[in-house]
């Protein structure tokens, strides 16, 4: 029996790996399906004018243009608060806002129907930067600050005081499988949508919002997707629906799926940030204030920025406290696309603001990093171990984690080793950073912190499992039937893993902000436990035993107290109930206990428990070009008590790796017009196989348990590990000598730092 804690591979890990997992494009086409492609607006803000369809109409094969006027519902696709638009009408917002449909009967045909429509724009203004949008005073989330004593004061008072300013850009999700819905219309006005979505139950939402209809006709699957990331957490509600509007014109099935470049221009990515602070220390590098702004681009509309804008917040001062501080958030309001969830939320880009502040404050100290982050740590000599917005945390686990990974890094030989490598070489330079987290678990919002499942145990005993969660390469379904298996004792092959559908669990949660198996993992377990209460009641009849003393264990039923072996096969006792007439269905619920937030105040205990890590990244540096390299990464990562210590050690190296693409050489490019340039993997460089640490040491942390009632004591693990990519941002700085480098740090970056256009740091 291999139940919670096995490390089982991936379930579908033979089916990508032979290419037999099906994706939405995969799924045999019903007869007559159309095809819908998108009219893109090359305008980054202006008013339509018209929208001139007949050329397209006349196209082979084009069967249907659509646009505001044919939605029947509301054009509004937003996830929450103010309306966004499906189709722009009539202000055009941004670069790729979608302005039409146009459905054909095949993909070819679609494609060349929506490049023969003329879209009339009378250009506005456009606001593109995020200096231009703060001394505009325009928002998407309005400035909110998280303040605990006072930081003007106390930098006032200290020793040292020091100003900065940098930036981090934003990053594309780059998914393998790009947005993708098909749409199928039904009797009596149902529609039954197949998506690549990481929030089927949103989608629901949006379709019968745009359609004018109610939830219970519409039906939404999702049985993987190739990739998420957060890129389909609400940008996939839109794509749906233009199919289902199609599908609903038409009374045909429509698939729409979206060509790598309008994937690109048309659907949002990670915020880009500006970071502006001031702070107070001493000459030990302890920071005594520390007042900061972060500043995301927000992009057109709202999305989820205020989600992103609290967790960068909460983030901001990671695993370090500071006594007094004030830390400002926001997102602007630009004509780009709506920047969205992107692993993380907003929690990288909140920790890039304390590793500034400490790489800066420790040159002006000529201290080591290091030493200065841990000086600063929440529960280090002095500090405090609660965060400004009150919640407690663990800091004898932070302490642990860096001293893990400086020893297993064997940090102080290589720093001697590196530095007799960099005084004898002529144009390479190594360089060793660091990186320590906590990142807070729970969704910001707390509503969303809810799961269901459906579990239902056949007469032959086999078991259908079914939950809100969605599968998107993270191995989130074989963790949860692992946690049934624990339950029922039986083996994973029993139990049949199922596409996530809102007919079988309604009003779910998106898969997102890390919490996909604390979640359905707890709701599987009560829906598994209920039926379980039942069946061992009819065993304990059966037996002549005590209820208490039945044991499921290795596919059987077992009369413990009995003396002997007496036992029931699983699947008779299966059966036996259903001659018993005991129902062997359940469904499960969970909802996550003591959180809460109060808005006004900017404190509560938003998060049910951390999750913290440590990593050290050398890399090399050829000072003649400025590309780099990153040798050798070594990570402790706390997992809990891991669920499945293979699936998170994948996790662990692909959120590692995605971040060291977000911060080294992933740069989206927008011209003086605002249209995206980087529109593909010949101008967006995502990080390859090569790319990969040669030497990548990961490990996950040794009997350290979730201190709170997780499931079977686990903990999330999905995006923590990204900010671990910050190591090697920090490895460069060190290697080029400056104590701070705008990110991405592309060799061009790097090239102008190496070239002394920022500050060096002196090394006595
Ligand atoms: N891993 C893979 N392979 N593919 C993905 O799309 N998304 C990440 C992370 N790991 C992702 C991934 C993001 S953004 C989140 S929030 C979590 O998985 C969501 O799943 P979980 O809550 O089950 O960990
Ligand atoms: N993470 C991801 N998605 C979300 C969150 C979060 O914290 N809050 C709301 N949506
Ligand atoms: Mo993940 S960014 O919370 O989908």
């Amino acid at each position: 029996m291999k139940g919670a804690g096995a490390a089982l591979r991936h379930d579908s890990a033979l089916k990508h790996t032979t290419g037999e997992a099906r994706f939405a494009d995969d799924l045999a086409e019903a007869a007559g399906t159309l095809h819908a492609a998108l009219v893109l607006s090359d305008v980054a803000h202006g008013t339509l004018l018209s929208l001139d369809t007949e050329a397209a109409r006349a196209m082979p094969g084009v069967v249907a243009v659509l646009g505001p006027r044919d939605i029947p519902g509301a054009n509004d696709i937003a996830a929450i608060g103010q309306a966004e638009p499906l189709f722009a009408d009539p202000l055009v917002e941004f670069a790729g806002q979608p302005l039409a449909l146009v459905v054909a009967t095949t993909r070819d045909a679609a494609l060349l129907g929506a490049a023969a429509v003329r879209a009339g724009i009378t250009p506005l203004e456009p606001v593109l930067s995020i200096e231009r949008a703060l001394e505009l005073d325009q928002h998407v989330v309005a400035p909110q600050t998280m303040a605990r004593g006072d930081a003007a004061r106390a930098i006032a008072a200290a020793p040292r005081r020091m100003e900065a300013e940098f930036r981090a850009g934003g990053q594309e999700h780059f998914y393998l499988e790009g947005q993708v819905a098909i749409a199928s219309p039904g009797e009596d006005g149902e529609i039954a949508v197949v998506a690549s979505t990481q929030h089927p139950s949103e989608v629901q939402h949006v379709v019968a919002r745009v359609l004018g209809g109610a939830c219970n006709g519409v039906t939404v699957t999702c049985r993987r997707m190739g990739g998420g990331f957060g890129g389909k957490e609400s940008n996939a509600s839109w794509v749906a629906a233009a199919a289902a509007l199609a599908a609903r014109h038409t009374g045909r099935p429509v698939k729409l799926r979206l060509a790598r470049r309008a994937d690109m221009i048309a659907t949002g990515k990670r915020h880009p940030f500006l970071y502006r602070w001031t702070a107070g220390f001493d000459d030990q590098g302890r920071v005594l204030g520390l007042q900061a702004l972060l500043a995301a681009d927000g992009g057109w509309s709202l999305d989820m920025s205020g989600g992103v804008v609290f967790r960068a917040i909460t983030h901001a001062l990671n695993c370090c406290d500071v006594a007094d501080v004030s830390v400002t958030g926001c997102a602007v309001k630009t004509n780009t696309v709506s920047h969205t969830a992107f692993r993380g939320f907003g929690g990288p880009q909140g920790a890039l603001l304390m590793e500034d502040v400490v790489h800066r404050i420790a040159a002006a100290c000529r201290l080591p990093p290091e030493e200065v982050r841990a000086r600063n740590f929440l529960g280090a000599a002095g500090k405090g171990e609660e965060t400004p917005y009150g919640q407690k945390v663990e800091g004898d686990l932070i302490a642990r984690v860096w001293a893990e990974a400086k020893r297993d890094s064997d940090w102080d030989r290589r720093r001697g080793e590196i530095a007799a490598f960099n005084a004898t070489h002529p144009t390479l330079r190594r360089g060793l950073g660091s990186m320590v987290l906590a990142f807070g678990i729970s969704f910001g919002v707390m509503h969303l912190n809810q799961a269901g499942a459906l579990v239902h145990v056949y007469s032959d005993g086999s078991i259908r499992l079914a939950h809100g969660g969605t599968e998107m390469g993270q191995g989130l379904f074989v963790k949860v039937a692992q946690v049934v298996c624990d339950v029922f004792g039986v083996d994973l092959d029993r139990i049949a893993i199922t596409a996530t559908s809102t007919a079988e669990v309604p009003n779910t949660a998106p898969t997102a902000a890390s919490t996909g198996s604390d979640l359905n993992g707890w709701a599987a377990h009560n829906a598994a436990q209920t039926i379980k209460g039942r069946m061992a009641e009819v065993a304990a009849r059966r037996f002549g035993i005590a209820v208490e003393a039945v044991v499921f264990a290795d596919n059987r039923v077992w009369a413990e107290q009995a003396g002997g072996n007496r036992f029931l096969e699983f699947a008779e006792l299966a059966k036996l109930c259903f001659l018993e007439r005991v129902s062997l269905s359940s469904t499960g619920f969970y909802r996550t206990p003591d959180i809460h937030w109060d808005r006004a105040t900017m404190r509560g205990e938003p998060f049910f428990y951390f999750s913290y890590g440590a990593a050290v990244s050398e890399v090399i540096v050829d000072t003649l070009t400025g590309e780099h390299r990153c040798l050798r990464t070594d990570i402790v990562q706390d997992c809990g008590r891991s669920l499945n210590p293979a699936v998170d050690r994948g996790q662990i190296e692909g959120a590692f790796v995605q971040g060291m693409g977000w911060l080294t050489c992933e740069e989206l490019w927008w011209d003086g017009q605002g249209r995206l340039r980087t529109v593909g993997p010949s101008t967006y460089k995502i990080p390859g196989s090569r790319d990969v640490p040669p030497i990548f040491n990961v490990r996950l942390l040794e009997g350290a348990p979730a201190r709170s009632e997780t499931i079977f004591r686990s903990k999330a693990v999905g995006e923590p590990p990204v900010l671990l990519a910050i190591s090697v941002a920090n490895a460069l700085k060190d290697a080029i000598g400056v104590p701070a480098l705008d990110l991405p740090a592309t060799p061009e970056r790097v090239l102008m730092a190496l070239r002394g256009d920022g500050e060096k740091i002196a090394r006595d």
